[in-house]
């Protein structure tokens, strides 16, 4: 017992430092709005669907957020975007950034099936909601099934 617990305390360790590294990889030489664009055209390259990104609602872009709250807008857009692949059926994307008073936001937004979000709990939006929550922001699910899904991820600029 004493054994298997060590090895998962390892693995869950390895786990985590893998997940650190990660992050900063897409972010260190890049801006947020960058590493939102590479992340936008990788998506639309791997799965042939119409994905934008419009950051036109974002005013002074960047300034004022943490790299720990870049990481968790970042990580909520790749998670909302493995679930418009793995769920919605979608035939198009749009992701946007946006400023409103100090708040700055992505949004990810798809055409596809929709949910009910009150209705199927999964670890990736419940997992994401905490770490926005960390972050000092929160987690938006607006959708209703045949219309569509649209995740809000934000966070205040301190
Ligand atoms: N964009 C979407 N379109 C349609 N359904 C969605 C969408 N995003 C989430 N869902 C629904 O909400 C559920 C919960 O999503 P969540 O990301 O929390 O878990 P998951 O994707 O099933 O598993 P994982 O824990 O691997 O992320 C999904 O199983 C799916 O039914
Ligand atoms: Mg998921």
């Amino acid at each position: 017992m004493a054994l298997i617990e060590e090895v998962a305390r390892e693995n869950l360790a390895e786990a985590r430092a893998m997940v650190a590294a990660l992050a900063p990889v897409a972010l260190d030489s890049a801006t947020l709005v960058e590493a939102l664009e590479r992340l936008t055209e990788r998506f639309g390259r791997e799965t042939g669907l119409a994905t934008r990104l419009d950051t036109a609602a974002l005013g002074s872009p960047d300034q004022g957020l943490s790299r720990s709250q870049e990481i968790v807008l970042l990580r909520g857009a790749q998670e909302a975007l493995t679930n418009v692949r793995r769920h919605a059926a979608a035939s198009a994307v749009v992701l946007r950034v946006s400023r409103v008073g100090d708040v700055v936001a992505v949004h990810v937004e798809d055409d596809g099936v929709g949910f009910d979000p009150a209705g199927a709990p999964g670890i990736g939006l419940a997992g994401l909601r905490d770490r926005a929550e960390e972050a000092g922001g929160a987690v938006d699910v607006a959708s209703e099934p045949g219309r569509g899904t649209r995740v809000t991820v934000r966070v205040p600029v301190r």
